[in-house]
């Protein structure tokens, strides 16, 4: 099944909570929540505060991408603020294995993501430890950029990984992500799609737009 997880990074910041709302009743099942502190990427948005905000207004998933350094120092007040998932980047962890050992131990789901110019290799050797692998199809820090046609082979390097180890960890994408690029990552092997600006802009609705999202995948399947 294909999964289209809204990220609120394109979302109407004075309205937060009823664009949260909007896409829980789309029948999304979860968002994602792009944290950034200004250093690993340039752009600075939420906090553990915003989590905890949107908690209170949504019972679906809330998946915290942490585009931050040093990941660990606020991995728990994440958590505690209601976060399901923490993914974090393999390039702000240095001790990655007990990062995301820390992060289950916290009793949410851990994911790795990487960035366009890292390697799968990087990853390898921790996907016993996620419940996500998430590839970076821009390079991070805003939403509305280009695609990055180049990662389509890191997907699929990742699906053949997993199914050489008979493992079931889903695979996701994020940046660039609509209606004609959808159909690519999905045959190469992405099973969940993080979508900002082309689910949250003026052109159509929350729900119009995730329909127009997995339409698109229906019509080259
Ligand atoms: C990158 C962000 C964006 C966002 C999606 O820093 O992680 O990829 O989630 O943005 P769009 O879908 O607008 O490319």
């Amino acid at each position: 099944m294909i999964i289209i997880e809204p990220s609120i990074l394109s979302a109407d910041f004075n309205r937060l909570g009823d664009q949260a709302r909007e896409a829980e009743a789309a029948g999304v099942k979860a968002i994602q929540i792009d944290v950034m502190d200004g250093r690993f990427v340039p752009n600075i948005t939420f906090g553990p505060g915003v989590v905890q905000a949107l908690r209170t207004v949504v019972q679906m998933k809330l998946d915290v991408h942490l585009m931050i350094v040093e990941p660990e120092r606020y991995m728990e007040a994440f958590a505690h603020a209601g976060a399901d998932r923490l993914i974090v980047h393999q390039e702000t962890c240095p001790h990655l294995h007990r990062t995301l050992q820390s992060i289950r131990d916290l009793g949410v789901e851990a994911g790795v993501t990487i960035n366009p110019g890292t390697p799968v290799s990087a990853i390898a050797e921790v996907f016993d430890l996620v419940d996500l692998i998430q590839v970076m199809t821009v390079n991070p820090g805003f939403g509305g950029q280009a695609f990055l046609h180049s990662q389509l082979t890191k997907i699929r390097e990742i699906a053949e990984l997993l199914s050489r180890q008979e493992r079931q960890v889903p695979i996701a994408v994020d940046g660039g992500i609509d209606a004609t690029t959808a159909p690519l990552v999905v045959e190469a092997g992405a099973t969940v799609l993080i979508a900002g600006s082309s689910v949250y802009n003026a052109t159509a609705s929350v729900k119009e737009n995730v329909t127009s999202i997995l339409a698109s995948i229906e019509s080259t399947a």
